[in-house]
């Protein structure tokens, strides 16, 4: 009996969906919006998935009552967005876009006019172009101020209606295509730059979480980190000090700068050697110091196996964009780690391992490492969709894929950690950055595909399922 009440998910638990501007908004260049880097990068050749971008996106910028409305309909006690800083600040500084704001109000006012907690992400990419072309974006530090600044603007303009916000969306992911793999903008491929502009990316966000702390008392913030926690291929010890390599230099590169104001050891010291190791002037760890999160935001989709790579061995790949499975090839850095596919996972179309055990390891190492609360703000299935011919889409392998996690998110809080909500990715179809509108993950279908379409919103069957799941709050899992 006792053990039943421990199980139920807490009253005030966030039961939410997310999206991002660039993904859903549309209207690229509506009502004074600036460039930003996705608006140019998607219009060169071969950069996305059949040269998909997001000028119209699922239009959620003329849309947001509907869109609202069917938040409403489903339940959904959270709505985790972004603001498009482009649209508040055309130029990244300067002159403040009023019209860009006002979007935003009318967003966050009808959420909560409906009873949806709004969490609001500062950064999800779409970088003004202006800042891109002025000084070479994160790159250089005089982003920081650029970036607190817009920050600010936002603070001051939402801090006694928006009380969760999420700094920077994956830094991690976004930068490691951007300088690392060449696929996001500015599309650099180059080691060096890679870590010099990440640890300019850790400065801006320890930066802003320190505004916050003014401008938003009460308020709670931290980053949305991308946490694909690693394992070994065998317990072979040669495996095992690949997978200590992998989550050194894949998260606690990151999570421990967030969180405790350093780098880890031996990936400093490894990069040392190579002479890729950030420059680290003085002040800057204090400030990672002073501008710590409350919570760690938890973008969830897969676990990665590693084994050992020798010297000469392989190199960073891209990944899998056009859902034909089994497409990925092994990618790692030569004399530390390697990906390799784990025998005991199914995968995607994308060859994204399926793994609910594996959020359940991923909040559990989270929250006994950094002592904080988690929220998962991202989470969810990327998969060719139907629409039948009965008008519906029967998306079972999504309602399985949920339904498993959201049970690993009930296992991992009754080993003790304290999840704040879970945000399913996405509400309504996106466009994938590079996988284009084909990868839909969705609750709300969009009638589009990569040439256009009528833009009508059809609720797939996991919108039923979500619906009556946050309706028991959670008991019918
Ligand atoms: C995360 C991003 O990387 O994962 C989202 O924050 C993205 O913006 C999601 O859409 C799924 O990735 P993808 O590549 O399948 O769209």
């Amino acid at each position: 009996m006792h053990h039943h009440k421990f199980n139920d998910f807490p009253t005030d638990f966030l039961w939410g969906a997310a999206s991002a501007a660039y993904q859903v908004e549309g209207a690229w260049d509506a009502d004074g919006k600036g460039p930003s880097v996705w608006d140019i990068f998607t219009k060169l050749p071969g950069k996305t998935f059949e040269g998909s971008n997001g000028d119209v996106a699922v239009d959620h910028y003329h849309r947001v009552e509907e869109d609202v409305a069917l938040m409403a309909e489903m339940g959904l006690k959270a709505y985790r967005f972004s603001v498009s800083w482009p649209r508040i600040f055309p130029n990244g500084r300067g002159e403040v876009n009023e019209a860009g704001l006002a979007f935003y109000d009318r967003l966050i006012d009808s959420l909560i006019a409906h009873g949806i907690e709004p969490v609001l992400t500062l950064y999800h990419w779409d970088l003004p172009q202006a800042l891109q072309d002025e000084y070479g974006g994160w790159e250089d530090r005089r982003i920081i101020d650029d970036f607190e600044h817009y920050c600010v603007t936002l603070y001051q303009r939402f801090a006694g209606k928006v009380k969760y916000w999420v700094s920077l969306n994956e830094q991690n992911y976004n930068l490691t295509n951007a300088y690392q793999l060449g696929t996001h903008p500015p599309a650099v491929q180059d080691r060096k730059r890679f870590f010099a502009a990440n640890h300019i990316a850790f400065l801006a966000n320890a930066r802003v979480i320190k505004a916050f702390r003014q401008h938003v008392p009460g308020g709670l913030i931290g980053p949305s980190f991308a946490y694909s926690p690693a394992y070994p291929a065998s317990c072979a010890p040669s495996d095992m000090l690949a997978f200590e390599n992998a989550e050194e230099f894949t998260n606690l590169w990151w999570l421990d700068a967030y969180c405790f104001g350093r780098y880890p050891q031996a990936a400093l010291a490894y990069l040392r050697e190579t002479g890729e190791a950030p420059e680290i002037l003085p002040g800057d760890l204090e400030l990672l110091r002073e501008g710590t999160p409350d919570y760690i935001g938890v973008n969830y989709y897969y676990t990665l196996t590693f084994t050992d790579n020798p010297l000469g061995g392989q190199t960073m790949q891209r990944i899998n964009t056009t859902g034909q499975k089994g497409t990925t090839p092994s990618s790692g850095v030569p004399g530390l780690y390697k990906t390799t596919p784990n025998p005991h996972l199914e995968t995607s179309n994308w060859d994204w391992a399926i793994d609910p055990t594996g959020m359940r390891i991923a909040l559990r190492r989270l929250s006994s490492r950094y002592g904080l609360p988690l929220m998962i703000t991202e989470n969810g299935l990327g998969e060719f969709d139907k629409l039948t011919a009965d008008g519906q889409v029967h998306d079972d392998y999504r309602i399985a894929y949920l339904h498993s996690h959201l049970k690993a998110c009930q296992e991992a809080m009754q080993d003790g950690v304290e999840l704040l909500g879970y945000c399913a990715w996405s509400f309504t179809d996106i466009l994938s950055w590079l996988n284009g509108y084909q990868k839909r993950y969705g609750f709300v279908y969009v009638d589009r595909d990569e040439q256009g379409g009528t833009l009508r919103r059809i609720k797939k069957d996991s919108f039923h399922w979500y619906q009556s799941v946050i309706a028991s709050g959670g008991k019918t899992l």
